[in-house]
């Protein structure tokens, strides 16, 4: 198989299907319970309905955009997502590398398979790096200073995996596998992070949870006092925390449902992306992660006023499928896609999708 004859990333997902162990494609396919929130992310796309601009000019296509000073040749960035390696030997680094094909934002995840030194020599360039915050504040503390010391600009802290996850569609596909591949089935959470490396040195003895039950505001207050970089939080969906955020000094956010593993019965989060905006006024930067497949969705999320979306499960499957080249192709077809999208709505560059291009559905507000 060719990762060039995909498509669109639906082939791309078919292709890494037909070869994945079954454990590993529950991991990337399960949310929570009856799965209704990964579904409802993508309904939430497929239910708004453009409205296109006619006769501009849109020979010269620049979806360029800027985030914390630093300049990105798209608004597609890489979500963080854990384990990479068990996709394909090159894991986070081969993912790097593609990104730094298309000039991409990366972020990274506290559980990735390769230290977080290693993948920005193979971005060249900084990445954002994502923190689970767990019951032990001085494991985070010691995460964000190797992060922050290894040039990351931007700390995500992830605030949205709370109770245990109950990824039924994983645990049935799992039963189905008979194989142990060590390094992320069946082990404790202190064995499981110990073998990551961005904890190498780092005491995990203290830690009993990934998903602390005792987050609360205080948690962000004091992480922000003790940082340099830039504070993003990922996991907003109520325009009540967005506010919060704001209020606790937090210099960007992320809306995101977790690709829908962390709750089930919850809104597409481009549903939610319209409210928290409002809340936010511009003040801040918001970008909007969970469903993103098509070039239509993101201008979509960019024309209501996200400033970046984020991809989890399509480069998962490029990796899975092809290596480094098939993730290089996922990114490639979704600019290619918004770029077409831009063409067709009348908008040269991502300050003209503007949110009279969309027309949203009855009960979501603007
Ligand atoms: C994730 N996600 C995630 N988020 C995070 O903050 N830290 C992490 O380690 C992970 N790990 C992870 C693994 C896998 C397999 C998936 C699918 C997702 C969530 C991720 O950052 C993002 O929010 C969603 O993946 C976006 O939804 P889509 O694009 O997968 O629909």
């Amino acid at each position: 198989a060719d990762p060039a004859e995909a498509l669109n990333v639906f082939d791309i997902e078919a292709a890494m299907y037909k070869t994945a162990p079954p454990a590993h494609v529950g991991y990337l396919t399960t949310g929570i319970d009856d799965d209704a929130t990964v579904r409802a992310n993508r309904e939430g796309f497929q239910r708004l309905q453009l409205r296109p601009r006619r006769l501009v000019d849109v020979s010269r296509i620049d979806m360029g955009i800027e985030l914390f000073g630093t300049r990105y040749d798209s608004p597609i960035a890489i979500a963080p997502t854990g384990s990479n390696k068990a996709f394909n030997h090159g894991g986070e680094i081969a993912v790097a590398r593609a990104a730094r094909a298309g000039n991409h934002l990366q972020m990274l995840s506290t559980v990735a398979t390769s230290a977080v030194e290693d993948v920005i020599a193979a971005r060249g360039a900084p990445v954002w790096f994502q923190l689970y915050p767990t019951n032990d504040p001085a494991v985070s503390d010691a995460l964000v200073k190797r992060a922050e010391r290894a040039g990351c600009p931007v700390i995500v802290v992830t605030i949205d995996v709370v109770a245990r996850q109950n990824w039924e569609t994983l645990a049935r596909l799992r039963r189905a596998d008979t194989r142990q591949c060590g390094s992320c089935h069946g082990l404790g959470i202190r064995d499981f992070v110990a073998r990551k490396p961005n904890f190498d040195g780092i005491d995990v003895s203290r830690i009993s949870n990934t998903g602390a039950t005792n987050l609360t505001w205080d948690t962000i207050k004091r992480l922000r006092d003790r940082l340099s970089a830039k504070l993003v939080l990922k996991g907003i969906l109520a325009h009540e925390d967005a506010t919060l955020a704001i209020e606790h000094g937090v210099d960007g956010i992320i809306v995101s449902n977790h690709g829908g593993r962390a709750e089930d019965s919850g809104r597409a989060t481009i549903d939610a992306l319209p409210e928290i905006l409002a809340a936010v006024g511009g003040r801040i930067p918001v970008l909007v992660d969970g469903g993103v497949r098509r070039g239509t969705d993101i201008i979509k999320a960019l024309a209501l006023g996200a400033r970046a979306v984020g991809i989890g499960r399509p480069y998962l499957w490029g990796l899975g499928a092809f290596g480094q080249p098939g993730v290089e192709r996922v990114l490639q077809i979704l600019r290619r896609e918004t770029q077409a999208a831009m063409q067709q709505v009348g908008a040269p560059t991502v300050k003209d999708l503007v949110p009279a291009m969309v027309r949203l559905p009855a009960g979501v507000d603007r």
